[in-house]
């Protein structure tokens, strides 16, 4: 079985030989070749620098094997077509964070290809890398729960206070952010499918943060929407909630292909309430890649014993590499994920 075949199959709940591997951030500054193309370049010139972008995609299946490849990029990029200034410190920094309903109209509805042209360009040339050897091209999005907390808090923060503030003191506001940034995720993601991303993955960060009850006011239905209007049988679709366990089953209602999961959720309970409803994907902690590797190898059997009444699963982090992550503990976990035989 290909790496392209086992991953669509895995999202799709259909029957594989093993579990396929990747790593979420699996780019990044942990890894010695990744600091050298990035030396003196700044975060968003990397983005838009499409030979750069290409390369440092790459370097994580090229160095350590990994089974699928995701695109080089931020979820903020998108936001710069919308003329959104930002810079990165390192996590997003907005110029002018975003409180009216004057500031939301001011957004720039614009076709994401004209907006943010090298994003779909250094997909085109991922795509043409990879298609000998076989191995899917991941594209991705910021949900627009995510996006829309940094661009009302300006940036990260513990309790996203103002975004709060502004759900519920003038609904009316963010829910009108919202639904900008729906249609310009269905457009980026659907604008990703078409240049050649095989598997597209929707990350809501800062969902978690939510009750359920607000969770299921004001993220499920975007969930829903992006999930009804995204082109799946041509690429599906994975959604990450971070620190997501109590909103579980409302992730399960989204529609998507693959649910992500991070660490704070035990896989074998997680996997019996998902069942034949969705494909799981995860969820080892970032921070556990810096156990000796016959630990990081024990661990993936155990993830991929308990993922088992889940209809299918995707070996993973919880949560993104950091950039203290050893190579050597990502180097163990993609062995041992390639060590699983087909399930007993
Ligand atoms: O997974 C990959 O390898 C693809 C690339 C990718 C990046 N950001 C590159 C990046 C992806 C998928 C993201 C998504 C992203 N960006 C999310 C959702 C996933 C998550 O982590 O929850 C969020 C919330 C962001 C916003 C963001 N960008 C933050 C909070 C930070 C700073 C955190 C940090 O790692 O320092 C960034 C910067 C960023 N995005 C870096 C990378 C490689 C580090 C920049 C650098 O090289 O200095």
């Amino acid at each position: 079985m290909d790496p392209t075949e086992r991953m669509l199959r895995a999202c799709r709940g259909e029957p594989v030989d093993r579990p396929p591997v990747w790593l979420m951030r699996q780019a990044g500054r942990y890894l010695p070749e990744y600091r050298r193309v990035r030396e003196g370049v700044p975060f968003l010139a990397m983005c838009r620098d499409v030979e750069r972008a290409v390369e440092v995609s790459l370097q994580p299946w090229r160095l350590l094997g990994v089974e699928a490849v995701i695109l080089f990029s931020d979820i903020m990029v998108p936001l710069l077509g919308m003329g959104v200034e930002l810079d990165f410190a390192p996590g997003p920094v907005l110029a002018r964070p975003l409180r009216s309903a004057a500031e939301v109209d001011a957004l720039r509805p614009v076709d994401p290809r004209d907006g943010v042209p090298y994003v779909f360009e250094i997909l085109r040339q991922l795509r043409r890398e990879l298609v000998g050897a076989r191995i899917p091209l991941l594209g991705f999005a910021g949900a627009p729960f995510t996006l829309a907390a940094y661009l009302v808090e300006g940036r990260g923060s513990r309790h996203f206070s103002a975004l709060k503030r502004l759900m519920y003191r003038e609904p009316a506001v963010l829910r009108a952010l919202l639904a900008r940034l729906t249609d310009l995720t269905v457009a980026y993601l659907n604008a990703q499918i078409e240049a050649g991303a095989q598997v597209v993955q929707l990350f809501d960060t800062w969902a978690g943060l939510l009750s359920p009850a607000d969770y299921r006011a004001w993220v499920l239905p975007v969930h829903r929407e992006i999930a009804a209007k995204l082109d799946r049988a041509r690429a599906p679709l994975i959604l990450y909630v971070n620190d997501g366990a109590h909103v579980l089953d409302a992730m399960i209602e989204s529609g998507a292909d693959v649910l992500s999961l991070d660490h704070r959720l035990e896989m074998a309970e997680a996997a019996r309430r998902i069942g034949r409803r969705a494909s799981v994907q995860g969820n080892l902690d970032p921070c556990a890649l810096a156990a000796p590797p016959e630990r990081i190898a024990a661990w993936v059997r155990e993830l991929a014993d308990a993922a088992r009444p889940a209809r299918g699963h995707v070996l993973n982090l919880g949560h993104g590499c950091l950039p203290d992550t050893p190579v050597e503990g990502v180097r163990a976990f993609v062995e041992a994920a390639k060590a699983l035989g087909p399930a007993a």
